[in-house]
């Protein structure tokens, strides 16, 4: 449809037409104009697959099996693959499942920035460095729009915290925000193509983002060029003028009112009564329009012929399972214990409830209805067969009680619970339940561990599957520490006594502190909420039927109280957040600050060994408006199997003219090799790679100077450095 047919439609609609599709007509859908062809436009979430079904008008499962779903790794797990092509292939599969579900816009992928590990929703999220998401997140974008199905990129911005989420009032820096917390929305924006953006729900500098001018009509629309449909989250507009003149372009919400909306009867109401100039209402409320029937347009929902999509697509798997695989850090390896010769192996002691645990349905909006959910302990047996005993101990009581989408309110779904975490009530009922939670669970640990402790001692080999679920990677809570609860540490540290080649897994979306038994452990792998394939996943690295490649894509501290933003007191903080340690977000901050971490960010190990050397670089370009670097190095597996490394380049500029992190990541390749092969590997670096944002000038700008290219394993391991000089 060209663009004046859309026009033409916008006249032909009435304002109540209008404004019924400018806000929810149900939980996840707007009103639809039947006599001029226009349909409701249709919205799930979310990041880990299409979520399940609900009424439309109240929290209540559609209760049929229709709506299992792909469930698929959630995005820390896919940042850690540190491979666009697997966030592409995975994109691919959401896209192509939201459209088989009937969906006009699949509300992925979260991105905000990892400012602290504690922050409950990390595993929705990318990590704690911008070059990182920006580079996962255009494929991802482009993979889900192949199937005409929007895209909504979440939550912009500033929304690093589930605690006050609602009105947390966020004051950072303007180069903070232009170098941290908004070059993924960009890239999403302006790479990717990203048809939608969903405002997140706290405030950035005394404004709610759902409305926030400066956000979504200044940098949003006339920096970055947006042209699709901003929408708000659910419940996060509090003021119907603002709605309207600030950019928003879909309200949604998490109560049944649809009328009493900011942007419905209210909107009607101002307009009649001259609270705001009729024309100036009246052209905003058509340009909200038109971005959403723009969209409805490219998404060939309008005329032409639409995409079908398909969903529980047996090939999608194979892709799924690769994304899980790529995504497992192994973390330590110290006496090659990993990866376990199964033929030797005649009775195997799997100790830890994650082990048998699924987490699709747990988390918040990134719930999944699994059409199923391999867990480690499926997947080990399943790789094993029948000549292996497999014994299973859990070693620790989980009772699945303690967060908020568990424990408030009377309602079917914590969603709009999840709204009034705050409440008084919501907070006594909570304490309360996780009182009676302690008391069992001392009781039970005891036991599971006795158990665990007698059954290791006569194993050929013991895998301890422990880690966070969704109790604690959850939406509308944050982690109080990084302590793994259900007292794993004593466990581990037992079970290590007993049995010092424990294999320890862990399974969490977060980092978690290690410090209690890290120098004891021999095998340490992260594995993170792999998805539906994770299990078997686990399983292949642990047996080397699959070498692991993935990488940290946030640093671990050695403790949560290193982490700046904790450090400063500003994190949860009070009504108010000051983002005191600016720019120092992650590595940035231990790297610069010289602070000790548990494991850098970008790190994993491998089955076998990879040379890095002879880092070179030329300047292609060097014009004030324009630059361009290329790298080249050689990389070798010195090893005896094939297997892939993340080569990644990190800038550092010699003499900054202002305070400056002292590297940062700025190209980055994942690079499989054959045993024995070597490869001429080269990069290219744009002016991106060397901007800081100039507050003054308010713009970035790369200053003339030699800045150091250092060709690194991770962000604390540098294997050769080569220099540049710019003349402007
Ligand atoms: C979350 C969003 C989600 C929305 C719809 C909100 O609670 O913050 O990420 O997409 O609900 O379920």
């Amino acid at each position: 449809m060209t663009k004046d047919k859309i026009e033409k439609l916008i006249s032909q609609l009435t304002l109540q037409e209008k404004i019924g599709m400018i806000h929810g007509d149900g939980f996840f859908t707007t009103k639809g104009v039947e006599r001029l062809g226009i349909p409701p436009f249709k919205t799930s979430d979310g990041p880990r697959g299409v979520r399940k079904d609900f009424e439309n008008d109240a929290w209540k499962d559609i209760g049929l099996s229709y709506d299992y779903a792909s469930y698929l790794p959630c995005n820390s797990a896919l940042a850690a693959t540190w491979n666009r092509a697997i966030a592409h292939e995975t994109g691919k599969v959401l896209g192509r499942e939201a459209r088989g579900r009937g969906k006009d816009m699949i509300l992925a992928p979260g991105i905000n920035i990892m400012r602290t590990p504690l922050c409950g929703r990390s595993f929705e999220y990318m990590g704690e460095d911008p070059y990182l998401v920006s580079e996962m997140v255009v494929p991802l974008v482009q993979g889900i729009e192949e199937n005409d199905v929007s895209a909504c990129v979440k939550h912009f911005a500033v929304n690093n915290q589930e605690t006050r989420r609602l009105d947390v009032d966020v004051e950072v820096s303007e180069r903070a925000l232009r170098e941290i917390y908004l070059p993924g929305f960009e890239a999403a924006v302006r790479r990717g193509k990203a048809k939608g953006i969903m405002g997140a729900y706290n405030k950035l500098r005394g404004t709610h983002c759902c409305h926030h001018d400066y956000l979504l009509n200044e940098i949003l629309r006339k920096e970055w060029g947006f042209e699709g449909i901003t929408v708000s989250d659910w419940g996060g507009v509090h003021d119907t003028k603002e709605a309207l003149m600030n950019g928003l372009d879909m309200e949604m919400s998490v109560t049944s009112d649809f009328d009493a909306y900011y942007m419905a009867e209210p909107l009607v109401k101002m307009i009649e009564n001259g609270e705001v100039d009729n024309k100036t209402a009246l052209a905003k409320i058509d340009e909200k329009v038109r971005h959403i029937l723009n969209v409805m347009n490219e998404l060939h929902m309008l005329d032409g012929e639409r995409s079908a999509g398909s969903y529980n697509d047996y090939n999608d798997k194979a892709a799924l399972r690769q994304a899980a695989r790529e995504s497992i850090v192994l973390l330590k390896n110290d006496a090659n214990i990993l990866p376990l010769d199964r033929k030797r192996i005649k009775k195997l002691l799997v100790v830890g409830e994650n082990a048998n645990r699924q987490h699709a349905p747990g988390g918040g909006s990134a719930e999944i209805k699994a059409l199923y959910e391999i867990t480690p302990l499926l997947g080990i047996q399943m790789l094993l067969g029948g000549n292996t005993e497999v014994v299973y101990k859990p070693g620790y009581y989980n009772e699945d009680i303690g967060n908020i989408w568990a424990n408030t309110g009377d309602s079917e779904n914590g969603q709009a619970d999840s709204l009034n975490q705050d409440s008084k009530e919501a907070q006594e009922s909570q304490k309360t339940a996780q009182e009676k939670k302690r008391q069992r669970q001392k009781e039970m640990n005891e036991k599971y561990l006795q158990e665990a402790l007698e059954a290791a001692k006569d194993a050929d080999a013991v895998i301890f599957v422990g880690g966070l679920t969704h109790d604690y990677d959850t939406e509308g809570q944050d982690r109080a520490d990084m302590r793994l609860p259900y007292d794993q540490d004593r466990l581990i540290l037992e079970l290590l006594r007993v049995r010092p080649d424990t294999i320890v897994t862990l399974v969490a979306g977060s980092p978690v502190d290690m410090s209690m038994w890290l120098d004891e452990v021999k095998s340490l792998v992260f594995g993170w909420y792999a998805g539906m394939e994770g299990g078997i996943a686990l399983a292949e690295v642990l047996f080397g039927d699959f070498n692991p490649s993935g990488r940290l894509p946030e640093t671990f501290p050695v403790n949560s109280k290193d982490c700046p933003a904790v450090v400063l007191g500003e994190f949860p903080g009070g009504d108010k957040v000051s983002y005191g340690e600016d720019i120092f977000v992650g590595y940035r901050y231990y790297d610069t600050y010289d602070a000790a971490t548990a494991f850098p960010f970008g790190y994993g190990l491998s089955y076998t060994d990879f040379v890095m050397t002879g880092i070179r670089a030329e300047v292609i370009e060097d014009t004030e408006e324009s630059k361009s670097v290329k790298v080249s190095f050689d990389i070798s597996n010195i090893g005896n199997r094939g297997g892939a490394t993340v080569a990644q380049i990190y800038v550092a500029d010699k003499r900054p003219r202002v305070k400056k992190a002292a590297k940062e990541l700025k190209a980055f390749e994942k690079i499989y090799l054959e045993a024995g092969e070597t490869r001429e590997v080269t990069l290219m670096l744009e002016r991106e790679a060397f901007t800081y944002y100039d507050e003054t000038a308010h713009c970035f700008r790369v200053d003339a100077g030699s800045y150091m290219l250092l060709l690194a394993k991770n962000a604390e391991e540098i294997v050769d450095v080569t220099e540049i000089e710019f003349a402007v």
